[in-house]
């Protein structure tokens, strides 16, 4: 095998990030937490290019919480504006890279301008085959779950499927993202190390990468830092490092 191979072999496939510290970057510059935000979009540029470059398969996003409705109302409104301008301006320049966006979580509950534009992008989008870009927007972990039981449950109750058929291959088809590799990577910024909520049956064995730096000063630099922090550790998924060694001779 080449050298090369080897290489991209260890990458992450699927690289989930929680972009966190937003409003502390702008109120450390005497401004208000909304320019923050408008400064993170530059990041999330930033972070995409990148991501494609490298060759990862899917990056995930944690743009907006299912908690996050508990924020001034004036801030809510701002981060829906952006959102659908940021949707407007760039979907067009992510179909030409072949880029598929999907945005993930209850979408509902947003506004009906705001959820036209998602499904143009998405359709737009949707028979790229490039790499994945998942922005999960009025998403939580617990959400994904309970969404998931609750389909699985109908098909019960229909008759359509069996009780004794629900195992966690099951379970993980019905999530968000199911045809999507696991997360092998997440990648918090601002110093806070929790997972707040962002996909949790997806990150049973993410390797977690917690970084002090604020979200709109994330660059390319920063996520090839942590991509290469991701390939040295030894990743063993629950078997002992002989085990894997062993699989290495029998090649
Ligand atoms: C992350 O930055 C962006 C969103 C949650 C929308 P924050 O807005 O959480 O910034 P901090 O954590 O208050 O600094
Ligand atoms: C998590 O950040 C959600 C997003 C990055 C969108 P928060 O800043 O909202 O998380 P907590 O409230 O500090 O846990
Ligand atoms: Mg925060």
């Amino acid at each position: 095998m080449h050298n090369s191979q080897v290489f991209s072999d260890s990458l992450p496939k699927h690289i989930a990030i929680i972009m966190d510290g937003n409003g502390r970057w702008a109120k450390a510059q005497g401004k208000p937490r909304v320019f923050g935000h408008k400064n993170g979009v530059k990041a999330v540029r930033k972070t995409i290019s990148s991501a494609a470059k490298l060759g990862i398969k899917a990056v995930s996003l944690f743009a907006f919480s299912s908690e996050n409705w508990r924020r001034p109302e004036a801030e809510v409104g701002v981060l829906m504006e952006l959102f659908i301008t940021v949707l407007s301006s760039e979907v067009k320049k992510l179909h030409k890279n072949n880029l598929q966006l999907r945005v993930i979580g209850d979408k509902s509950r947003f506004n009906e301008r705001l959820q036209k534009k998602i499904e143009e992008a998405e359709t737009l989008t949707s028979t790229n085959t490039g790499m994945v870009i998942n922005i999960a927007a009025n998403y939580g972990g617990k959400w994904d779950i309970q969404q998931a039981v609750k389909s699985i449950s109908q098909k019960v109750q229909a008759g359509s499927l069996d009780v004794e058929a629900i195992d966690e291959s099951l379970i993980t088809q019905h999530l968000t993202m199911s045809d999507i590799p696991e997360v092998d990577l997440l990648i918090r910024t601002s110093g806070e190390c929790r997972i707040s909520n962002f996909m949790l049956w997806q990150l049973a064995y993410a390797e977690m990468y917690f970084t002090e730096q604020y979200w709109p000063d994330f660059n390319e630099d920063s996520l090839v830092e942590a991509v290469t922090w991701f390939i040295n550790r030894e990743r063993r998924f629950g078997c002992t490092g002989e085990q894997v060694k062993a699989l290495m001779e029998t090649e």
